[in-house]
């Protein structure tokens, strides 16, 4: 087996995929289905190494398993005043003509989009989400054996991405918990193809500043695209980053969504602002129709409504105004935030206080070892969570 791996691996030296297709076929991960051997034949070698996506629990499953009525789920950073009432107008006026296929190039999506970005229709990509979007980048860019450069911890899709072109994944781990974008700077080399920044990062919430980026991107050569994700970039009040002021200097894409705070994640809609030429060249690669005429809508509409904006801000900044002072009086370890989310250390094990949590019906984000991330609720979920924590911390604690 080891010669056949071998023989259909070269080029993929420095990966560690093969290896962990190597374990999958001496037996560590079967299930013994009667097509375990069948499928480890038939399936692309690749697929066997991804560690899958993990999403949020959802709140129906949570409440089937703990036999709850009520659910509060802090774990996917949606926002929990829900969408712009005329999101859901324009939604309803929609519903009967959902027999037609969408407006494939949504004129009036991206027109309104470039007016609010001051660029051209021709500089933007929809997507079913920022996840979408970042998957079009990859397919367009990274071929197999490329490096992409991504921070740890960071949104898992990046790496996921990597695996999945059979790319060689460069993580370079964060410093203080914001990205160490001299260190990323210093890993570039002539294979390096993509470098992803989360800014603010998922799951610390810290932010690269506008002077930071400026100088990562002056050390960047020409052949590298930089992808910043600013999913969350709404909720930042303390400092100012403009990305989009280097579109038109150097390759690169900034990726933003409806998820977060349009509070239009269920409907899948995101996008990209780049040079035109990148985004013909994304759009050779994206699915026919990756978006839906509802969430064209939804988002239209969203954009229209600045003052469900403000007053999702606005939540989410007096959330964590308040939750603050709640983690240092229950001992618990925060790092300040720009996003609708805090990273925190409970110094023991996190998966432990998460199960605790569900059985009191709060789901939060395990991570690493003993820290988890917590979405930003409305102020009755927040006064409600710190309750249940501070009572599973003490019974955790005896
Ligand atoms: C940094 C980051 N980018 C992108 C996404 C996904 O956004 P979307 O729902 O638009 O796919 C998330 C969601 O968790 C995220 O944290």
């Amino acid at each position: 087996v080891k010669g056949v791996l071998e023989n259909n691996f070269t080029g993929y030296s420095g990966s560690t995929w093969p290896q962990v297709y190597l374990n999958h076929l001496l037996g560590e991960e079967h299930g013994g289905s009667k097509f375990q051997g069948l499928l480890q034949l038939l399936a692309n070698p690749i697929t066997w190494s991804i560690n899958p996506y993990q999403p949020g629990r959802p709140i129906s499953d949570v409440k089937r398993e703990f036999g709850l009525e009520a659910v509060t789920k802090l774990a996917s950073n949606e926002n929990p005043a829900g969408p712009s009432p005329l999101a859901l107008e324009a939604l309803q006026s929609l519903l009967p003509q959902i027999n037609f296929y969408p407006d494939d190039n949504d004129l009036e999506l991206k027109e309104a989009l470039a007016e609010k970005f001051n660029v051209e229709r021709e500089n933007l990509i929809l997507g079913h989400g920022a996840t979408d979007i970042l998957e079009i980048i990859v397919r367009a860019f990274v071929c197999p054996g490329d490096e992409v450069i991504s921070a740890h911890p960071s949104f898992p899709w990046f790496q996921i991405l990597g695996q999945m072109s059979g790319a060689i994944n460069i993580v370079v781990p964060l410093r203080d918990d914001r990205h160490d974008l001299p260190a990323m700077a210093a890993k570039i080399t002539s294979n390096t193809k993509v470098v992803f920044i989360a800014n603010p990062n998922n799951p610390t919430g810290t932010i690269v500043d506008r002077d930071e980026i400026c100088s990562f991107l002056r050390s960047v050569p020409d052949h590298v695209v930089v992808v910043m994700d600013e999913a969350y970039i709404e909720y930042v009040t303390r400092k100012e980053i403009d990305s989009l002021a280097y579109i038109s200097q150097k390759p690169v894409i900034v990726v933003r969504t409806f998820s977060k705070i349009a509070g239009l994640a269920g409907l899948r809609i995101g996008f990209a602002v780049a040079e035109r030429e990148i985004i013909r060249l994304l759009e050779r690669v994206k699915q026919p129709f990756n978006t839906t005429a509802l969430a064209h809508a939804a988002a239209l509409a969203s954009l229209q409504d600045r003052e469900h904006l403000e007053r999702s801000r606005q939540m989410v900044t007096e959330g964590k105004q308040y939750l603050y002072p709640q983690f240092e009086r229950l001992g618990v370890d925060y790092v300040r935030s720009e996003a609708n989310f805090v990273f925190v250390d409970f110094h023991q094990d996190s998966h432990t206080i998460a199960d605790a949590l569900l059985r009191q019906g709060f789901i939060i984000r395990p991570m690493l070892d003993s820290c988890a991330r917590i979405t930003v609720g409305a102020p009755e979920q927040n006064a409600a969570f710190v309750t249940a924590l501070a009572e599973v911390l003490s019974e955790e604690s005896l």
